[in-house]
């Protein structure tokens, strides 16, 4: 079939040259922006005079048609069209005829698609920052409920001091919270509007640029044509922080996969969100959490194949850039599947904090609590420190551990231990101790609840 661009040549191209060439099965689902921008594009050219008005009136009840018959399914996208915006002008113009063919005056396909990436881009960002707020609510929600649950807290995933449970949860709420703050920001960053860039020196006609921005809510205009129809770093962008939320999302299901574990034992997840082996009929497997760390990984490869894809591309537009939309696309679809899931496997996870604290009650994780007790009564912290190093390995020798150790032996490694020292590593005692902002004390954690919950409420 002859092309909409035949001219210099006859337009025809050999059948594999266009199947390689389309973009139309992956940028089919900006069809929405595309006529809106196409519909911003003709009320500007009349504001200007470059059109009728009579003009305008068609092309616009055109292009509402075509809306109104993808979204019912009466018109079908043709998958041998060249991409979305061929195929919205084409049928546009079958259907209205002459004033079809004055739409893309003063425009190119170039700022086209820049537009209709950022517009679409821009809502999928909201339903993302919609999404982490949920999962950020979640997360909160479990903190309360188990507020006072002791674990230990683990370094090099070694036992290494008791924390409560709600403390460990409400350190992901914050990196969810700077993850909605780091989607906001890009968010703004992307608004900002490339339609009149034209192919890239922009055009000879009056336009209207900053109408046509207001038209379709950007808060600005690309201030450089050229770069309006090279810049992709809105993508870049938003990948950058769907790569960093997925690494969040997948640290806490890696946690969730070893706490449901039988070595740990700290959780359980709900039979809604496991499944069993077909072979082994004990089994209760994490997929969903596994699969969300899975994930991850193809958002950070989406990443980098964009990157590559745009490093050595010279000014302007190349059609490189059509590589674009497939990763930017899978990312936002991805990071939205994970979080769709996460959100209610968090919800219906429950917790077992006798196998939590027992685990608490193992491992010496009061050490620091005995070395601290010594520099109370006047020791140096680095001589306490080696004194309660002294410690547990004498209760290793003997089988027990720091809280059931005869007050003789503490004696006999140092005068300055006395009877009140059981009550300081005793381990609610170590977690309450914890007051600095930030700990692990039960009103540090509260205050940090309280920090999330009201981070969340505004508007
Ligand atoms: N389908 C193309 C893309 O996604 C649209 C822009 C084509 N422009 C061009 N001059 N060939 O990038």
């Amino acid at each position: 079939m002859a092309k909409m661009w035949q001219g210099v040549t006859d337009g025809v191209t050999s059948k594999i040259a266009d199947d390689f060439n389309s973009s139309i099965s992956f940028d089919s689902r900006m069809y929405r922006e595309d006529i809106a921008g196409s519909i911003a594009h003709a009320k500007m050219l009349a504001k200007q005079g470059i059109i009728a008005e009579d003009e305008k009136n068609a092309i616009i009840a055109g292009l509402f048609g075509i809306l109104e018959d993808l979204e019912s399914g009466a018109l079908k996208i043709d998958p041998s069209a060249e991409d979305i915006h061929m195929f919205v002008e084409q049928v546009l113009t079958d259907r209205i005829g002459e004033a079809g063919k004055r739409l893309h005056t003063a425009r190119s396909r170039n700022d086209q698609v820049a537009l209709d990436l950022r517009m679409y881009l821009r809502r999928e960002a909201g339903e993302i920052i919609e999404l982490l707020k949920a999962a950020a609510k979640a997360v909160c929600a479990k903190a309360e409920e188990y507020k006072t649950a002791v674990m230990p807290g683990y370094t090099h995933l070694q036992r290494a001091q008791p924390i409560l449970l709600s403390h460990q949860l409400l350190a992901y709420c914050m990196m969810f919270l700077r993850d909605i703050d780091r989607i906001e920001d890009c968010r703004e960053r992307m608004n900002v509007c490339p339609i009149g860039s034209c192919a890239l020196a922009g055009t000879t006609y009056e336009t209207d640029r900053r109408f046509e921005a207001e038209l379709l809510d950007f808060s600005d205009i690309c201030r450089n044509s050229i770069d309006g129809v090279s810049d992709r770093d809105f993508a870049l962008e938003l990948m950058s922080d769907l790569a960093i939320l997925q690494t969040h999302l997948s640290r806490f299901c890696e946690e969730l996969i070893l706490w449901s574990s039988w070595e740990f034992g700290f959780v359980e997840l709900s039979d809604n969100f496991t499944t069993g082996s077909s072979i082994m009929p004990q089994k209760k497997n994490p997929d969903m959490a596994e699969l969300i760390r899975g994930k991850t990984g193809r958002v950070y490869g989406d990443l980098m194949s964009l990157l590559t894809a745009l490093k050595g591309l010279p000014l302007a537009y190349n059609k490189d850039m059509q590589e674009d939309k497939e990763p930017v696309f899978d990312s936002v679809d991805t990071a939205k599947a994970c979080l769709g899931v996460f959100i209610p496997m968090i919800s219906e996870m429950k917790a077992k904090p006798e196998n939590m604290l027992k685990a608490a009650q193992t491992g010496f994780i009061n050490a620091t609590d005995l070395a601290d007790y010594l520099v109370r009564k006047g020791l140096p912290f680095r001589s306490a420190y080696k004194i309660a190093g002294q410690t547990v390995a004498k209760c290793r020798e003997k089988g027990c551990i720091l809280e059931t150790l005869p007050l003789e032996d503490y004696k006999f490694l140092c005068e300055l231990f006395e009877g009140d020292l059981y009550q300081e590593i005793d381990l609610k005692a170590c977690v309450e101790k914890r007051i600095s902002e930030g700990g692990t004390s039960l009103k540090s954690v509260e205050e940090q609840i309280e920090y999330v919950k009201k981070q969340l409420s505004e508007p």
